[in-house]
């Protein structure tokens, strides 16, 4: 923009030779500064400004669902310190205790907050305990502790306690020195171990598996196949070492860097311009106090969780007609993943993750670049999370949200049918986005809540980062015997890609126009004419099954029987008479295709559908249970959906999964370029007509001139 303007400065002006010299030389070098820029990723304040109004230390909170602010787990902790004044328990979720939806559905803007409370998730001695900790009493006015199987998210101390217990051992060394490795370059990795069985129980474990370092930033493209550690979390000792892969070799690190500095040759492409979005007016969104996005004709709470990474509460849309704020959903979040791989040798057979209650998908959240992954005007939200020790700590920029305009249409149309008339009416697609990315592991999620302003929500997921691959002695598949017995894909010497899954649960509470909805299925049905009654032997028509109990909400998809799946309002019903809904539009996703017996399967149970509908419980919103660490899957959403309780013109909660089977390739190595997969929540008869009918289509001055 700069160098436009001093253009015309030129060329509007005479100017003597030494000025004129001067500007190019001035102009070539904010040119090269520009390239260099662009490769180095330097923030450029003049250009883009982040407005970074948080100051943590004295943020009070101003919405009933506002998380705890730093000041608030302080409290906490100073709380939990007179309760428990000898044996501080490790604190491993703290978290607001969100008041009762009747509490919040009440509330307004300037009415005193429903009392403060937190959820407090401790472990010590084997023992977990959930407590409610007030924060206007000072008290603590519930304890209970946990029965039943399953162990509480790993903290970041027990992580960083798995990173260095392998070196403690004298066998491991020896094990890596043998093998070659110099052991400074060994990286370990905490891998939760699932539940297998009465074996494992009991004891609060983990297994640990390491990687070369050696000459790579990509260490998990060499692992150290076949060694692996069996760690007690608790006694801190090493239970077992599992040492019979001395004959596969650590892959090469060659051609496996991803990072920028490490590419020694430009791509063989031919050269990209830098391509912007930019916002010349300001955004056209507000967050205001915090957390409350107020965008278009959309508002709604956004709050980081250290579990779910984002929760979107109160999702209200305009109505284009009357103005009145409408309720949609009452709150949505990533539930639970699951992750499992499908190997089922000795060191990978238990590689079946839940990522979100047992590493936390808001606490493997990484700040977001400005520059690459949101747009530079984006706002950044940060989050105050909690560790092991109670003490708040800051997650910068963990979420942003910005408006997109990825050069899209929300409805066109040209006529020419009109005598001595043409006509073309289109209009531009412009979303709000909210946006968070998670590093767990090897893998990269990021995870994006679109708000479009004819009413629809997209919740996209895109995976990407390392696969988690497989040491093997094969260098060239004209080695291997049988490639269907790789469990995966040779992608490099010595490298398997292996086969696996991604499942991501969201969890749902629509409320549209009000808490009590319906579940209803439009089953799509062939219907053949009678003889003599239509050229026309066959037709389609929809058949409307309203969902009685959770049980009838199981849905499996099935692309020759389809159906669209609604949440309707019984009671609200538009000027012509359909019931107000909202439909959950499923896009590409996969099936589990487990033994349903499998351990994992079990554990994962909320995966056996795509489609769940249960009675909204305040309790039931961890789709794997809220112990889900060598869980045995006894608290998941099948096991509630299974009680089949009523859901008919009730406060009802929506499941959706979306899931990927992933058969790696190579272009998967070193680094997967990204896969994405998303849902829509669509109204529908809930907007009188088009609810972007009125909106203003851009001409040539709204623009800015490139
Ligand atoms: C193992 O090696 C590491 C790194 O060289 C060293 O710090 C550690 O003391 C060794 N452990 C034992 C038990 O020798
Ligand atoms: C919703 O339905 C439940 C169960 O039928 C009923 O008790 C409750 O009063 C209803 N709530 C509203 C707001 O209509």
């Amino acid at each position: 923009m700069e160098t436009r303007k001093l253009n015309l400065l030129i060329s509007s002006r005479k100017l003597n030779p030494l000025i004129f010299l001067v500007l190019v030389i001035f102009l070539v070098l904010l040119f090269i500064r520009s390239s260099v820029r662009l490769n180095k990723i330097q923030p450029t304040s003049h250009l883009f400004k982040h407005p970074k109004t948080q100051n943590h230390e004295t943020q009070i909170p101003h919405h009933p669902l506002d998380p705890l602010t730093i000041e608030e787990i302080n409290q906490v902790r100073s709380i939990l310190l007179s309760y428990t004044p000898n044996s501080f328990p490790s604190i491993h979720s703290l978290v607001l205790q969100e008041p009762k939806k009747s509490q919040v559905l009440k509330w307004k803007k300037g009415d005193p907050l429903p009392p403060r409370k937190a959820t407090v998730i401790t472990y010590s001695a084997g023992r977990s305990n959930i407590l409610t900790v007030d924060l206007g009493s000072n008290r603590v006015t519930r304890l209970e502790t946990k029965t039943g199987s399953g162990y509480p998210t790993l903290t970041a101390d027990d992580i960083e306690f798995v990173l260095r217990v392998p070196f403690e051992s004298p066998e491991f060394n020896r094990s890596i020195s043998e093998r070659g490795v110099p052991l400074s370059d060994v990286i370990c990795g905490p891998l939760a171990p699932g539940w297998f069985g009465p074996k494992e129980e009991g004891q609060r474990l983990v297994k640990v598996q390491c990687f070369s370092s050696e000459g790579t930033a990509n260490f998990f493209m060499r692992p150290i196949e076949g060694l692996a550690l069996l760690v007690d979390l608790d006694t801190k000792k090493v239970i077992n070492i599992y040492d019979n892969g001395r004959g596969i070799p650590i892959p090469k690190a060659e051609n496996t860097d991803y990072t920028y500095a490490a590419q020694n040759k430009p791509p063989e492409s031919l050269p990209l311009n830098p391509v912007y979005m930019t916002q010349p007016d300001g955004p056209s969104f507000q967050v205001e106090d915090g957390h409350m996005v107020k965008w278009a004709n959309w508002e709604f709470h956004l709050k980081p969780d250290p579990r779910a990474g984002l929760v979107i509460s109160r999702a209200r849309v305009r109505d284009s007609e009357t103005g009145e704020l409408r309720s949609v959903m009452y709150k949505g979040f990533l539930s639970e993943l699951f992750v499992p791989y499908m190997d089922p040798s000795e060191s990978w057979y238990f590689k079946t993750y839940l990522d979100a209650g047992e590493y936390g998908f808001g606490l493997q959240a990484f700040p977001l670049d400005p520059f690459n992954e949101c747009p530079p005007y984006a706002h950044y939200m940060d989050a105050a999370f909690t560790a092991s020790d109670g003490r708040p700590y800051v997650r910068e920029n963990m979420a942003c949200v910005f408006e997109r305009n990825a050069g899209d249409v929300i409805w066109r149309h040209s006529e020419t049918l009109i005598a001595g008339k043409k006509i073309l009416e289109t209009r531009p697609k412009v979303t709000l986005v909210v946006r968070m990315a998670a590093t767990v592991g090897n893998y990269d999620y990021i995870l994006d809540w679109e708000f479009q302003t004819d009413g629809l929500i997209r919740i996209k997921v895109g995976l990407s980062g390392m696969m988690l691959v497989r040491g093997t002695p094969y260098k060239n598949l004209n080695q291997v015997p049988d490639s269907e017995d790789l469990h995966g894909t040779l992608v490099s010497d010595n490298v398997i890609g292996v086969i696996h899954d991604h499942f991501i649960t969201f969890y749902l509470d629509m409320d549209v126009d009000g808490s009590n909805n319906s579940f209803v299925q439009f089953n799509l049905q062939k219907e053949d004419t009678t003889p003599g009654e239509s050229p026309r032997r066959s037709y389609m028509k929809v058949k409307r099954n309203v969902a009685k109990t959770e049980k009838d909400a199981q849905i499996k998809f099935k692309l020759y029987d389809p159906s669209e799946y609604h949440v309707i309002n019984p009671s609200e019903r538009s000027s012509i008479g359909n019931p107000t809904g909202y439909k959950v539009v499923p896009g590409g996703t996969a099936a589990s295709l487990l033994d349903l017996s499998d351990p994992p399967q079990i554990r994962a149970a909320f995966t056996n559908n795509q489609i769940w509908v249960t009675q909204y419980n305040r309790d039931e919103e961890w789709a794997g249970g809220l112990f889900v660490y060598q869980g045995k899957g006894e608290d998941t959403l099948a096991v509630w959906s299974e009680r089949n309780r009523p859901i008919e013109n009730r406060d009802i909660v929506l499941w959706y999964t979306l899931g990927f089977h992933h058969v790696p390739c190579q272009e998967d190595f070193p680094i997967m370029p990204i896969v994405s997969s998303s849902f829509d929540l669509k109204p529908v008869n809930f907007f009188e007509r088009n609810p972007t009918l009125r909106a203003k289509p851009n001409t040539e001055k709204d623009l800015p001139t490139c």
